[in-house]
């Protein structure tokens, strides 16, 4: 196992009901909040409302910024930043789901930064203080809720890039599962699929002794298995949207990843087609991870699908070992599809005229040709996202 710093300080509080013990941990930081939420849908559920009445009772003072859209936009942020400055706010309050949270980390941290937020994107070591970020969870998937990452798109130079930085940290998180009961179908189906992707990521590294992790990652990988499809055929079903949700967080809060070496690949190939086509980014990971899989299944990296048939999927041992490994991938993949995600990027009309591009962009992006579990290069990135149409 490599060595590691595992570090999360975000409280959370998780239940029904449990927004009304926000106020309590806003209260150091000051009365004056922005407000981040997306395109309405919380004003349709009543969160928007709820939200409101508990903390304008507690003695809070709201400005806001909606319209943050999924695959949120730097412009997004910059309206964001001058809105946190013309009302002298004290903390960021994201309502919503990653998109809303992402947006709302990057104006903390561009209020606090004279030059534009996007620099902070580009070089994250330029955040040097961000206002105090408080998170009101509706949407399942990232785990931005409880991690120090946030993921802005530029449209202007196609560019989707993920920004690390320890003042993104939210300070609290609500987390009530009942929030999750009006998510679209097709959002809960991605979002299962974000979060398992966040697992494999992590799962399918170089570092063959991170024991505990795997086995952590195992049962998340399991929890999505079991109470996805029962999300998704009883929307209101409270152990289903909880479990899922504290999947979401746990997969990427750094628990399971943490003590293994080495760069994402999936993710980075996803983003591409996030940054090109806008494309919902549970679905971009649906359909590449499948293929990526496959792709990669070697001598090599045999041993540990042999480990995922059976550990996750609960194939018996059999004595063919690619048999095997090809069974935890195909169910994979099935899995996905009956979860009603599409499979080929072909559905979403996309072709193989941006590939070159894309390929280009994410080798670099997470140095896939070094860094990567399986080393990536332009032609092999190329030649997965074909694999995908
Ligand atoms: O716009 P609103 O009204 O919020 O509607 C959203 C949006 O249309 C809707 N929704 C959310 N909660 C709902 C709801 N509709 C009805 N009822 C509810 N309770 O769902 C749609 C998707 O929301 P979004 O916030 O975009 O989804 P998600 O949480 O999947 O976030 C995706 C973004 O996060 C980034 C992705 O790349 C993408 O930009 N990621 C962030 C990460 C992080 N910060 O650590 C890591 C991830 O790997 C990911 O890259
Ligand atoms: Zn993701």
């Amino acid at each position: 196992m490599e060595n590691f710093d595992f570090y999360a300080p975000t409280r959370m509080l998780f239940g029904k009901g449990k927004v009304t013990a926000l106020p309590e941990q806003m209260k150091p930081y000051g009365t004056r909040v922005l407000l981040v939420y997306g395109g309405g849908s919380i004003k349709i559920n009543g969160i928007y409302d709820t939200v409101q009445s508990v903390l304008t009772e507690a003695g809070f003072v709201l400005s806001e910024l909606s319209g943050v859209t999924p695959n949120p936009r730097i412009d997004a942020v910059r309206c964001g930043v001058a809105l946190a400055w013309e009302n002298h706010v004290d903390m960021v309050l994201a309502v919503g789901g990653g998109s809303s949270v992402d947006c709302a980390k990057v104006i903390a941290a561009g209020a606090c930064y004279e030059g534009d937020p996007w620099e902070l994107v580009k070089d994250p070591s330029k955040i040097t203080d961000a206002l105090p970020v408080f998170t009101v969870l509706t949407m399942s998937a990232t785990g931005s809720e409880m991690n120090p990452t946030a993921v802005i798109t530029n449209p202007e130079t196609k560019e989707k890039q993920g920004v690390h930085s320890g003042y993104l940290y939210p300070k609290a998180s609500v987390l009530d599962p009942t929030y999750l009961y009006t998510l679209p179908a097709i959002q809960t189906a991605a979002g299962v699929a974000d979060i398992m992707s966040h697992i494999f990521e992590g799962y399918f590294k170089k570092t063959e002794d991170a024991y505990v992790q795997d086995k952590f990652s195992e049962g998340i990988l399991k929890t999505c298995i079991k109470w996805g499809p029962v999300a998704l055929t009883e929307p209101e079903n409270y152990s289903a949207r909880a479990n899922i949700m504290w999947a979401a967080s746990m997969a990427l809060n750094g628990l399971c990843g943490c003590g293994k070496a080495g760069k994402w690949s999936c993710h980075a190939m996803g983003h591409q087609l996030g940054a090109y086509y806008d494309i919902t980014h549970g679905i971009s990971l649906a359909i590449v991870t499948p293929a990526w899989m496959r792709y990669i299944l070697s001598e090599e990296t045999v041993d540990k699908f042999v480990d995922y048939a059976i550990n996750v999927w609960g194939f018996p041992r059999e004595t063919d070992k690619f048999a095997l490994a090809n069974m935890g991938i195909d169910a994979t993949e099935h899995f996905f599809m009956d979860c009603g995600l599409p499979s080929h990027l072909s559905e979403l009309g996309i072709d193989d005229s941006n590939f070159q591009a894309m390929a280009e962009a994410a080798v670099p992006y997470a140095n896939l040709d070094t860094q990567a579990y399986v080393p990536l290069h332009v032609e092999d990135v190329v030649n997965i996202y074909r694999a995908c149409l």
